[in-house]
């Protein structure tokens, strides 16, 4: 028996490209799209820097994980462009685990992410630093924390290096690793 179609959810720090891919993803999964940035700014009416400036990153965080429980609970199966720090909120780490959600992490070396994260209003946390030497001060904070939720690793650096074409490939590597997990998922009859 085929699985039910689930919510997949982008994990991974600034740079790896999960707005970019999740895009690409749910095109090819025919599900809709959300970046959670952005549903952040709709749901709080404020923007992400606002909410940095005016509540700190405990004030951001706090309104990440709400819309993380409305995201999961939505009933039309998603894609999700998760922000980086997702992962550091102990109770969106265990929505992430529960078994209607595929989470992907993107991976790539610091250095490399460095090199792909511009600057951008919704990042404070680039701000004023080498983004190199805070995107590995996150790296060695984080990586444990996405480990523990993947379903899926995937290391972007290939993908992103060789241009368009293998960013299309990278879309399809996970679509078809999502379809296949949905395909083995055999529901369990309750006890
Ligand atoms: C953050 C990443 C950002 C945004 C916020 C915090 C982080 O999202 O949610 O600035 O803690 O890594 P992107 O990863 O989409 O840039």
């Amino acid at each position: 028996m085929a699985g039910a179609p689930g919510h997949v959810v982008l994990v991974g720090l600034m740079g790896s490209g999960k707005t970019t891919v999740g895009r690409r993803l749910a095109r090819r999964l025919d599900r809709p799209f959300v970046d959670a940035d952005e549903e952040i700014e709709r749901a709080s009416g404020r923007t992400v820097a606002a909410l940095f400036a005016e509540r700190g990153e405990d004030g951001f965080r706090s309104v990440e994980a709400d819309v993380l429980a409305d995201l999961v609970a939505r009933s039309d199966p998603t894609v999700v462009a998760a922000g980086g720090g997702v992962v550091v909120t102990e109770a969106n780490r265990a929505l992430l685990a529960s078994p209607g959600v595929f989470v992907v992490w993107l991976d790539g070396s610091p250095a490399f992410l460095a090199s792909r994260a511009k600057p951008k209003p919704h990042r404070p946390l680039l701000e004023g630093e080498d983004p190199r030497t805070v995107l590995s001060r996150l790296h060695a904070q984080r990586a444990g924390l996405y480990r523990e939720v993947a379903d899926l690793v995937v290391d972007v650096e290939p993908f992103h290096r060789e241009g368009e074409r293998s960013k299309a490939r990278l879309a399809e590597h996970v679509a078809d690793r999502v379809r296949h997990h949905e395909d083995v998922t055999v529901e369990q009859p309750a006890p």
